[in-house]
């Protein structure tokens, strides 16, 4: 028995042959999801040490859940691994394409790596085999995937299908996002790929989740349209946030009275650092290029990437502010991922903010639970501490940079007598203003009006 019994279910048919393109955060999630619903499934990667890792039950990536379903799925046989394409395409009904969609320097998608999987699949697939494109690419590429099918397999015109079918997936809760998601969004061109797909997907719809079924390159576009949408909503809390601190308001109430407003919602309104990650930065560039390309100027997208940006420059300039000379100053920074609870970097704000501080000469000492490594591996210059209070240790300023919850339950009362200087720079206002207050730290948290320390006994000179 494990903790996520629950995630597991059976359908009601026969299981349907899954095979899955690209085994990174997209694709390993969609096996095991597609295994722990029943589904015969086979995980392929051109990346041997990777398939050699997981054929052992071991994940590249930290995600909760994931190992546990993982070594499940494979012990009950309905989940393999292979690196050799052509086996995976020939056992399969459905094809998932998810490898990366990486920028290009100009900032659009990067679509090799799906062209060469959908030539790979087409020499190998059977007549009537469905090619799903998951990862995240611009309107207007099932339509090229569907041209390399035909090229490569013009005995089988007309007979390989190509479907939409976008994740909704975030990072650090991608398997219960895969399992028991807001919606499953099927974009195809034939009833029978439609019928297909929502069979596959069948136990999860019985659970009650919407199934939106639109052409192909609607669903394309909605993918992007959730991406920058939520996006917009973190720049306009995080340019909101300037105007709370310039005009003496709260951001956290204002946003509060926001989100009480049902067509606002109270979701991704949190003022901080701003957004990282493998998926919004990259995904909004390469939205605004395909608007560029399609000949729409779409202004508020290049806003919403500058407004961004403005949140690392916001909180130098409050670490600048708080000690005037950064040259030979020790900053802790807690939490390095883009998030918490994954030990991804990409794109995180915290170590863009880590590498600028130790370009103007800061000593870093940067404390994660999980991303520690990674962190250390992307930039070298920074220095790694086994825990937060070591990362507090003869630090001048301490920056909370990405809100893991242990963060919150810090004794405040060490973090105070083991800093240099008792400053706290809240980056995304995870602390309790009151709590820093009462433990004798000066507190700048983001878009709320800071709070002097309270003068304490026991506070070094
Ligand atoms: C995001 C979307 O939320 C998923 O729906 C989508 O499937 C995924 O991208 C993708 O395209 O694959 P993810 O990147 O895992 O998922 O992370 P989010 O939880 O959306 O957070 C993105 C960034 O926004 C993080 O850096 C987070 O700290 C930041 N954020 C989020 C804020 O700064 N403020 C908020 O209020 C919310």
């Amino acid at each position: 028995m494990g903790v996520h019994d629950g995630w597991i279910s059976h359908p009601k048919e026969q299981p349907m042959r899954v095979a899955v393109v690209g085994t990174g955060h997209v694709g390993l999630i969609t096996c095991v999801s597609m295994a722990a619903i029943g589904h015969s499934v086979i995980g392929v990667d051109v990346d041997e040490e990777k398939i050699e890792m997981l054929k052992m039950g071991r994940c590249p990536f930290y995600e909760p859940g994931l190992e546990e379903l993982l070594i499940r799925a494979m012990s009950e046989e309905r989940l393999s691994f292979t690196s050799d394409i052509g086996e995976a395409a020939r056992s399969a009904e459905i094809v998932f394409i998810c490898v990366g969609t990486p920028a290009r320097l100009n900032g659009e998608a990067n679509l090799l790596a799906v062209e060469d999987s959908a030539r790979a699949v087409a020499r190998d697939a059977a007549p009537g085999t469905i090619v799903v494109e998951k990862s995240t690419v611009p309107a207007g590429t099932a339509n090229r995937v569907r041209l390399v099918l035909d090229q490569e397999r013009p005995d089988l015109r007309g007979e390989l299908e190509v479907v939409s079918n976008p994740e909704f997936l975030r990072e650090g809760s991608a398997m219960e996002d895969a399992l028991f998601p807001e919606r499953v969004l099927i974009g195809a061109a034939s009833d029978k790929a439609f019928t297909v797909m929502s069979d596959l997907y069948g136990p999860i719809i019985d659970r009650g989740t919407e199934l939106i079924e639109t052409d192909i390159p609607t669903a394309e576009l909605a993918k992007h349209a959730c991406n920058a949408f939520l996006a917009m909503k973190i720049s306009y809390v995080n340019g909101l946030a300037r105007i709370c601190e310039l005009a003496g308001a709260d951001v956290m109430d204002v946003a509060k009275v926001m989100g009480s407003d049902p067509r606002i919602g109270p979701y991704f309104l949190n003022a901080g650092l701003g957004y990282g990650g493998f998926c919004f930065p990259k995904d909004l560039v390469a939205f605004e290029r395909l608007a560029d390309r399609l000949g729409y100027e779409f202004p508020l997208l290049g806003a919403v990437a500058r407004i961004n940006d403005e949140a690392i420059d916001n909180a130098l300039g409050k670490i600048r502010d708080a000690l005037w000379n950064l040259e030979g100053k020790r900053v802790a920074l807690l939490g390095l991922s883009f998030k918490p609870e994954t030990d991804d970097i990409r794109f995180s704000p915290a170590l863009e903010l880590a590498s600028r501080l130790i370009a103007e000469g800061v000593e870093v000492i940067g404390y994660d639970p999980e991303a520690a490594a990674n962190a250390k591996e992307e930039l070298p210059a920074l220095t790694i501490a086994e825990d937060a209070y070591a990362a507090v240790s003869g630090a001048h300023c301490v920056v909370l940079a990405t809100e893991w919850a242990e963060f919150s339950s810090l004794d405040l009362n060490q973090v105070r007598d083991l800093m240099i200087h008792p400053i706290v720079i809240d980056g995304r206002n995870a602390l309790d203003p009151e709590a820093v207050h009462a433990a004798g730290l000066h507190y700048h948290p983001t878009g709320r009006p800071s709070v002097p320390a309270r003068t304490v006994e026991s506070q070094p000179a």
